[in-house]
């Protein structure tokens, strides 16, 4: 027991610092987000668009699905004690999204410093050595405004696609992604709907193009994409993009943050809308936001459904107001969002009551004022179930770095117990690999 106590506070301390650095990073790329999206959302509230998108549940589910396929972010921060690629279970996916890369003079870059940068891309791909099913890709993630410029000139355009193709070639990747998060959206130019297919466009015909690639098998092209109506009705082109993705991966998460226009606490990946919810704001949720990317014109077999491993934490403005919905006050806990792996150490420290959203399929925990929506084992289970049954085209992950990967936790039975339960639901639909 001692020694099981001494090295789990060593990994602990590990793990917190690493933490520490990954929720700042996280909470600089969506601040902003959060701004836009709230600000937009209460004028739509005025104006009452939702009338419009009034979910018509009655679809019919395609009847020979292929395999569900699973996306794993593995989101490698330099700076940090991130993961590292040689620790990653392959097992548990079928893609691995290796993110980000970034751009620089309109090509495509590692990030970081120094002549070894693109050492980390090499030891990603490598993962295909030991798991051979695996198909490992690169991730685009650069600001909006460096994607609008790049792709609003055609010389620019053309130069980024070819840098594109040169590095899955060079480094065999299996195909690319794009984070661009988000066309037209917080004051970009309105042409950046068109720009963003065109870029689509052109990686596609550089990706088919078989003087280019030879007999290589088909490359990948997604793109990541919000979930939120207010940013689904400013970004995009939804037919246009369809013709040109492989999968298009729903970032169904981030619906809610604490903000100063709606400062209530909510879930930031609920799973079905609740009691109470009013408007709009009641579609921000895993199921209506799917559905309505499948009415804007994605084919079910393409919208892969994405889920967090990481929670988000608010101060209570009352602490006897703990339910869904109450008022908030502050962001919370560690800048705003936590990892699976603390969100467990935390919960181990005690004293947090925790409640399983009857509705809207989440945990919640609470304590003092402090207030905290996160996933668990359940959450994954009931969402991947749903997805499946469903029959969307698989499940995207973010992500990998946010697991118990060393099971750190006491409850986690092994390493990546979040992406395990993934990749048993999933599983028990395909042949054992
Ligand atoms: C997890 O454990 C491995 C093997 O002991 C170690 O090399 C690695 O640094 C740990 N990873 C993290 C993120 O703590
Ligand atoms: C990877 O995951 C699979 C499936 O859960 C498991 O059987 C295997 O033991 C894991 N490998 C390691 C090294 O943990
Ligand atoms: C597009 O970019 C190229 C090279 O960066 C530049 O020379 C050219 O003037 C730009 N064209 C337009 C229309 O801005
Ligand atoms: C969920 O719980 C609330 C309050 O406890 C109750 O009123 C409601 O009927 C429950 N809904 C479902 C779907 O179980």
């Amino acid at each position: 027991m001692g020694t099981r106590a001494e090295s789990s506070s060593v990994s602990y301390e590990a793990f917190r610092s690493k933490s520490e650095a990954l929720e700042r990073f996280h909470l600089r790329r969506r601040r902003q987000r959060y701004l836009n999206v709230f600000l937009l959302a209460t004028t739509l509230l005025l104006i009452n668009l939702i009338v419009f998108y009034v979910v018509d549940q009655t679809r019919a589910l395609p009847s020979h699905p292929a395999p569900a396929q699973t996306f794993c972010y593995f989101g490698y921060d330099e700076n940090d004690h991130s993961l590292q690629p040689e620790n990653i279970n392959g097992t548990l996916c079928d893609h691995i999204i290796f993110g980000f890369a970034a751009i620089e003079n309109n090509k495509l870059v590692p990030r970081g410093k120094g002549d070894n940068r693109d050492e980390i891309w090499r030891r990603t791909v490598k993962l295909k050595e030991r798991f051979p099913h695996l198909s490992v890709m690169i991730s685009i993630g650069a600001p909006a405004a460096q994607f609008s410029a790049t792709t609003s000139n055609e010389t620019s355009l053309r130069t980024l696609v070819e840098s594109a193709v040169q590095i899955i070639q060079k480094y065999e990747f299996n195909g690319l992604d794009i984070d661009w998060e988000f066309p037209a959206w917080g004051g970009m130019p309105i042409a950046d709907q068109e720009n963003f297919i065109s870029l689509l466009r052109e990686l596609r015909k550089a990706f088919d193009d078989s003087t280019i690639f030879g007999n290589r098998n088909h490359l990948l092209l997604t793109t990541a994409v919000a979930a939120p109506i207010t940013i689904v009705q400013t970004s995009y082109k939804v037919p246009d993009m369809a013709l040109y993705l492989d999968y298009c991966l729903l970032m169904g998460y981030d619906f809610n943050r604490f903000n100063k226009l709606v400062p209530l606490v909510e879930f930031n990946s609920p799973l079905h809308r609740h009691t109470g919810q009013v408007s709009f704001l009641a579609m921000l949720n895993i199921a209506e936001a799917s559905e309505l990317w499948v009415q804007k014109g994605m084919p079910r077999e393409k919208l892969v459904v994405g889920m967090p491993f990481y929670g988000v934490t608010f101060k209570l403005a009352d602490r006897n107001r703990v339910e869904v919905g109450s008022p908030a006050k502050a962001v919370g806990l560690y800048g705003g969002s936590l990892t699976y792996a603390r969100m467990c150490a935390l919960l181990e420290e005690g004293d947090w009551t925790v409640v399983f959203h009857n509705e809207s399929r989440v945990p919640y925990a609470y304590r003092g004022d402090d207030w905290i929506t996160f996933e668990n084992p359940q959450s994954i289970q009931e969402k991947t179930q749903w997805v499946l049954d469903q029959k969307y085209a698989g499940i995207m992950t973010f992500d990998l770095n946010y697991d118990d990967v060393n099971r750190t936790c006491k409850t986690s039975k092994e390493n990546f117990p979040l992406q395990t339960i993934v990749f048993q639901a999933v599983k028990s639909l395909k042949p054992v690999r």
